[in-house]
């Protein structure tokens, strides 16, 4: 796609509804990606998400996917803690479906992906903003605005593809930044908050639908506002259920007069019912 110049649409999904409706609709790439700490468990960070709850989602995901390419994100626990074994998580998202796993930046970035390609894992590398590690780059900020920063995310993208990482992440780096990258690689770079001249684009699935509380980040366009119509949607059943009208008739089961007056009156005879 990259050669071809065509642009790789990627979005994160966590369960298998939404993993349907992303494949169904011709999505390229679908990340399990560990923002399901943030979207989906309602926890402040992705390091607090383990390699149990990726495995459970990425079974959902893949229960699902016919067609798209799934990656499953390497949580920070699976190989940026003392004594985590990065082959044996990154094989459990294997096994659980996903064609790829992909991993953050960090000090020894280069000595995970190795032991990964090493065992013919596909991996996806991630730099820029890395969640993971943002406390050490100063927070949630755009990276690599400065010559020095610019130029080591350049070495840092290139090392990820002489590591044979088959794509790059680069998540919040200015566009001029990204389109010199991406020039300069020969595998697909995948830009979140990154510009247009990647050869791909991804978005958390729940900041595009526009489902999470709280304003998004800049890079985020929120294609819909589906807080704000499922919340409609959850009052108007609470509406109709509190003024008994649903369920209606269409929505209830029936039971044949003759087989009805019979039950009546058995219960009758045994003295159950009797006020019926
Ligand atoms: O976890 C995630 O969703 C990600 C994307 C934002 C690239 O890593």
């Amino acid at each position: 796609m990259k050669n071809q110049r065509r642009p790789i649409a990627v979005l994160t999904a966590y369960d298998y509804p939404f993993a349907q409706i992303l494949d169904g609709a011709g999505t390229d790439i679908i990340l399990v990606g560990d923002s399901l700490a943030n979207a989906v468990l309602g926890l402040k960070s992705t390091t607090e998400v383990g390699i149990e709850e990726m495995v459970h989602h990425a079974k959902a995901v893949n229960r699902a996917v016919k067609k798209a390419m799934v990656v499953g994100d390497l949580p920070f626990s699976s190989y940026q803690i003392e004594g985590a074994d990065v082959l044996k998580d990154a094989r459990r998202l294997i096994e659980a479906g996903c064609d790829a796993v992909k991993v953050e930046w960090f000090k020894n970035c280069l000595d995970v992906v190795k032991v990964l390609r090493s065992a013919g894992l596909a991996v996806m590398g991630h730099i820029g903003l890395t969640p993971q590690t943002a406390d050490e780059l100063g927070g949630f900020k755009v990276q690599g605005r400065t010559a020095e920063t610019a130029k080591r995310l350049y070495d840092q993208a290139l090392a990820l593809q002489q590591a044979e990482c088959f794509s790059i992440v680069l998540e919040c780096v200015p566009g001029t930044l990204a389109r010199i990258i991406t020039e300069k690689l020969t595998i697909p770079t995948i830009g979140i908050g990154a510009g247009a001249f990647c050869d791909g684009q991804v978005l958390v699935l729940h900041d595009m639908l526009g489902l999470l509380e709280g304003k998004p980040p800049k890079f985020v366009r929120k294609f819909a506002d589906y807080r704000r119509d499922v919340g409609k949607t959850i009052e108007d059943y609470l509406t109709a259920v509190r003024c008994h009208e649903f369920p209606g008739d269409a929505e209830s089961y029936g039971m044949q007069e003759k087989e009805l007056e019979m039950f009546i009156k058995t219960v009758n005879q045994t003295g159950e019912f009797s006020d019926c």
